[in-house]
């Protein structure tokens, strides 16, 4: 799969840009604030529809403009395929009259011309995405695994994508009409339909999410099997509903279910070379290097599962990391960057001298 060109318009920091990317490597160079990181949210925003890290869509749209535009030319194979975000504030000023505005979309989504919702638009470019704010995935909060564990399942099933809107959709009425028992303004009967929904396709997820679990855990690591994946589940059943029934209406939220679950790195063996069989807890125990060595081995291992259940070669987007990396951990990404197209930032052109057949955009 590859990503040929990419054209931005009043998107972030770029009035109109296009960048035409090499077939292997393209090294993306620029100084502090030149706009690394929004280029790479751009290209991922092709990829899932979505932003990773603006807090509001429209946070993407150049200031003081009211429409961004994001377009990609994307071949898999022969096939070629045009995609197409167009981003506003939700109204735009028609003729002269500043005050004169008209409402339209936030958001849409378009494939080869063709208006799409996000389901059918999101999958088709496939990219995995590594930045720096990854490196600290082992010791943040269970939320930001959880997402990391959608992200990469959503790009490999269209089902997993349904079951998780649908999930997250329903949780929320569940939420609602367990608060308005509470208030005694709703009936305990009201919940079945939410719970059956819930537990169909929560059951789905955690299937899903324990298959990728046991993909990365047969992956090997760096150093022979220093690192292990648990998944602490959060089962959803009519059983596990009927015990936290009551707590659930105190709390006026569900308690159970894979929006509860966890990712726990496991060290087994670690640098002081004392084996440890049942495994110790990287985020209390592993020092930052084991735990960034720990994210590292999950996000290859991502990229593999990706191109095995695909059958095709995901983008591979590397954010600014070599700054961060030591010599060692550099070198393992070195030397998986030639197997796929490959898109690197860095304000640094030093790290990347080694690289052959490279094209450069500098910005
Ligand atoms: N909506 C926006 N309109 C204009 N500029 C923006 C917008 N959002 C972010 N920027 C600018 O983009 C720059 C940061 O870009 P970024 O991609 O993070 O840089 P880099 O990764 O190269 O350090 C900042 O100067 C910021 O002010
Ligand atoms: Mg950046």
């Amino acid at each position: 799969m590859k990503l040929s060109k990419l054209k931005l318009t009043d998107f972030r920091n770029f009035k109109n840009k296009l960048i035409n990317f090499g077939d292997k490597i393209t090294i993306v160079i620029g100084d502090n604030a030149k706009g690394k990181t929004n280029i790479l949210e751009a290209i991922n925003l092709l990829a899932t529809g979505k932003s990773f890290h603006a807090r509001v869509e429209e946070e993407m749209i150049r200031y003081s403009k009211e429409i961004a535009r994001v377009k990609g030319r994307v071949f898999e194979g022969e096939e070629r395929t045009d995609l197409e975000v167009t981003l506003t504030r939700g109204e735009i000023t028609v003729g002269e009259n500043p005050k004169k505005t008209e409402k339209v979309a936030k958001k849409k989504l378009k494939v080869n011309g063709a208006g799409k919702r996000l389901v059918d638009f999101s999958g088709i470019l496939k990219t995995v995405l590594f930045g720096p704010w990854h490196l600290d995935l082992v010791t943040e909060s269970p939320s930001l695994r959880r997402d990391f564990l959608d992200d990469v399942l959503s790009q490999v099933d269209r089902e997993y994508k349904r079951a998780s809107l649908s999930y997250s959709k329903g949780l929320r009425r569940r939420n609602k009409i367990l608060y308005f028992i509470r208030e005694e303004e709703a009936s305990r009967s009201q919940l079945a339909f939410w719970d059956k929904l819930l537990i169909k396709n929560g059951d789905y997820i955690s299937s899903k999410r324990a298959e990728f679990i046991d993909y990365v855990n047969a992956t090997p690591d760096f150093n022979g099997q220093d690192f292990s994946l648990e998944y602490d589940k959060s089962a959803i059943s009519e059983a596990r509903l009927e015990q936290y029934k009551e707590e659930e209406v105190a709390a006026a939220t569900t308690l159970v279910g894979p929006h509860r679950d966890d990712l726990i790195f496991m060290l087994k063996k670690g640098k002081s070379k004392a084996r440890l069989p049942a495994g110790r807890d990287l985020s209390r125990y592993g020092s930052r290097g084991e735990q960034r060595m720990g994210v590292l081995w999950l996000k290859l291992a991502e990229l593999e599962f990706i191109k095995q259940r695909t059958e095709q070669n995901p983008v591979l987007l590397l954010d600014d990391i070599f700054s961060e990396l030591d010599h060692e951990h550099r070198d393992i990404v070195m030397d998986v960057v030639k197997n796929q197209q490959t898109i690197i930032t860095t304000a640094d052109p030093h790290f990347v001298k080694n690289l052959k057949s490279i094209e450069i955009v500098k910005l």
